[in-house]
């Protein structure tokens, strides 16, 4: 039994990518920070469609608690008959209010590293003692953070952050390549979640002008972005690495 470690998985991308991981028998693990009823309502989904499921708390800006949380997830592992599990998604994230470069705070600046950089910098590390050889990790960046971005004034810290991840993709997918470890990202478009305090349910008047600037003519929906993060990690997609694939439905294009 393959298993995959989704942190964030309680909401949005996450909880898709655990969706379609677990209909692919993969078991889960799922992160959740704040939404530990969101978690659980994602395991008893999973496991009443036959798979097999378990949710973990976890804060990604706290790197402090992250050898707790090895240690929790060894034990979940163990129940498994495993000492170590297959597939990480370091997908945890929060958006970013509009602010220009002349007013960031330090503040904003610095929560923006620790959820995006610092943590799933450190929480790979940690976690990847427990990583099997010939595994694969997937961070999900940005297209805010690709080379073909139009800049969009006020979000120049969370477009830096996931552009950071960018590059720690290319840099780890040499180094673990040792162990046949395949390292990639996923660089969603606009998609409907509850990132930025569920802005798309408040301000649903948001969708239209974004779906007219995206070539396939609508906002992406969490499983347009799931799908893509299972089938990174699976066999499928084994000569593939380093690389940080767009799932935008051709966003400004
Ligand atoms: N939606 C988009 O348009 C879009 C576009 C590009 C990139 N992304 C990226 O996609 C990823 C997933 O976001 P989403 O759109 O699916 O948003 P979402 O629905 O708000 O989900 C975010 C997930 O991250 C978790 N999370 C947030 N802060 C955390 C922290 N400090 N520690 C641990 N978990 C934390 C949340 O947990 P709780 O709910 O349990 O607190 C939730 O499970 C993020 O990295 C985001 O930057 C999204």
């Amino acid at each position: 039994m393959q298993i995959a470690v989704i942190t964030g998985g309680s909401s949005g991308i996450g909880q898709s990518a655990a969706f379609e991981l677990a209909k692919r028998g993969t078991a889960v693990v799922v992160t959740y920070r704040g939404g530990r009823d969101r978690a659980l309502e994602t395991v008893e989904r999973i496991e009443k469609d036959g798979g097999t499921a378990v949710a973990l708390p976890l804060d990604v800006s706290r790197p402090d608690t992250f050898g707790e949380f090895r240690a929790a997830l060894t034990g979940v592992l163990e129940n498994w008959g495993r000492t170590s599990f297959d597939f990480l998604v370091s997908n945890a994230g929060v958006g970013q209010p509009p602010v220009m470069f002349e007013d960031t705070t330090e503040d904003l600046f610095d929560q923006m590293i620790a959820v995006h950089l610092k943590g799933p910098y450190f929480l790979t590390q940690t976690l990847l003692p427990l990583l099997a050889d010939n595994g694969s990790i997937v961070y999900t960046t940005s297209t805010s953070a690709l080379p073909t971005a139009r800049p969009t004034p006020g979000y120049s810290v969370y477009a830096s952050v996931k552009g950071a991840q960018i590059v720690l993709t290319r840099y780890l997918a040499k180094e673990l390549s040792a162990r046949g470890i395949r390292v990639n990202a996923v660089a969603p478009g606009v998609t409907r979640t509850r990132l930025g305090d569920d802005a798309f349910a408040q301000h649903p008047e948001l969708i239209p002008p974004i779906a007219g600037r995206t070539a396939l003519g609508r906002i992406g929906e969490p499983d347009d972005l799931g799908t893509v993060i299972a089938f990174l990690g699976s066999p499928d997609a084994g000569w593939i690495t380093a690389q940080t694939v767009e799932a935008s439905g051709g966003y400004e294009l």
